[in-house]
């Protein structure tokens, strides 16, 4: 089965084909194109809705039309569309909702209607081809950090999941977007303040980990931006130094919360997997810290995580959740809804 993926719920405009193969646990990726406006953001600061959606408006064809370029009857060889209807930004997910919608209708074939959180968790089912495309054993927890969600979510298979908490304020991602704004660094600052860490080996200013020890699965992050704020204030005039110093103790506190209570959700679920997804996941020392922590706790739970074109938004892994998770629907069904989240 050919699935084309539509992703356009934020500033990433995205068409995929994957082929799904019921022999296999995974599905394979043919092609996944991706055009961002991002670059007009990061003039803003943020991303400004209007602007975001206009770019959508720009891009969605070309890019649906490079990802079947190599088809030869895109209608006789696709079987079906998957695209995200929310949550997102109302302006740029309509735009893919109703692009996907004239797909279907014209093209007679039925759509999956996709949580894009959802869609984040999934980019751990495309084959990446490699020693790590081991089979991912159920239950296993998922941990979606990206700019607009942090959520840990029980999937026992995939039809039933369980969401156990999430951010009360911040996500994951978006303190640390708002914490490089307070250091002038570019939006998004995620990438950016992972490389200015690398070089840092001691958590010299010790920020505060919210909630590590609550009970729950909740998250809470916004209270960082005002300890770094402090600290930056005190510091006067900020040095190179001071600010790799700030940026690694940041990437600490934060990955210190998130490690620790995805491990703690997977040890009393009893979990044979962790699930990484989301732009945060991107981040190579929250992988290493995440496989040093697991072999630590002398656990058997493996881990996966995309690769890291697959850990930010992209359509690949709207299509693969549209077939893990979802009944396929008529194109009068399905409707955008920026509020979505988890049932
Ligand atoms: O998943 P995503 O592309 O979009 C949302 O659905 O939000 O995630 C974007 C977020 C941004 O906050 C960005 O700063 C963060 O992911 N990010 C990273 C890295 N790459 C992207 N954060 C830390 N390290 C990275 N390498
Ligand atoms: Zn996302």
């Amino acid at each position: 089965m050919m699935i084309l993926g539509i992703e356009t719920s934020c500033d990433e405009t995205s068409a995929s084909l994957i082929k799904t193969n019921i022999n296999k646990t995974k599905v394979q990726l043919i092609s996944n194109v991706i055009a961002s406006s991002l670059s007009l953001h990061a003039k803003t600061g943020g991303i400004i809705p209007e602007v975001a959606a206009r770019e959508q408006v720009k891009y969605i064809l070309p890019v649906i039309q490079e990802a079947i370029k190599d088809l030869k009857n895109p209608q006789e060889e696709i079987d079906a569309i998957a695209v995200t209807t929310g949550p997102g930004l109302i302006g740029s997910l309509l735009v893919g909702v109703e692009t996907a919608r004239t797909f279907a209708y014209v093209w007679g074939k039925p759509i999956y209607s996709v949580n894009h959180l959802f869609g984040h968790i999934y980019a751990n089912f495309i084959s990446q081809n490699s020693k790590s495309d081991d089979e991912i054993k159920f239950p296993a927890i998922a941990l979606i950090v990206s700019g607009g969600h942090t959520d840990l979510v029980l999937i026992k298979n995939h039809k039933i999941t369980k969401w156990l908490g999430g951010t009360r304020d911040d996500a994951a991602g978006e303190a640390l977007d708002k914490t490089g704004r307070i250091l002038g660094l570019p939006y998004p600052a995620g990438p950016q303040i992972e490389k200015l860490a690398e070089k840092i080996k001691t958590d010299k200013y010790k920020f505060p980990r919210p909630l590590i020890n609550s009970k729950d699965f909740d998250f809470s992050f916004s209270g960082l931006k005002t300890a770094v704020l402090r600290k930056v204030q005190a510091s006067g005039q900020l040095d190179n130094e001071t600010i790799s110093n700030i940026c690694n103790s940041l990437q600490e506190a934060v990955f210190d919360v998130l490690i620790k209570k995805t491990l703690a959700a997977s040890h009393k679920y009893n979990v044979k997997s962790i699930l990484l997804g989301g732009g945060v996941a991107a981040n190579q020392t929250l992988r290493d810290r995440f496989k040093s922590s697991i072999k630590i706790s002398k656990s058997s739970i493996k881990l996966f995580v995309p690769p890291k074109s697959l850990c930010t938004d992209n359509a690949a892994m709207i299509a693969a959740a549209g077939y893990y998770n979802y009944e396929p629907m008529i194109w009068q069904e399905i409707s955008a809804n920026p509020e979505a989240y988890f049932d």
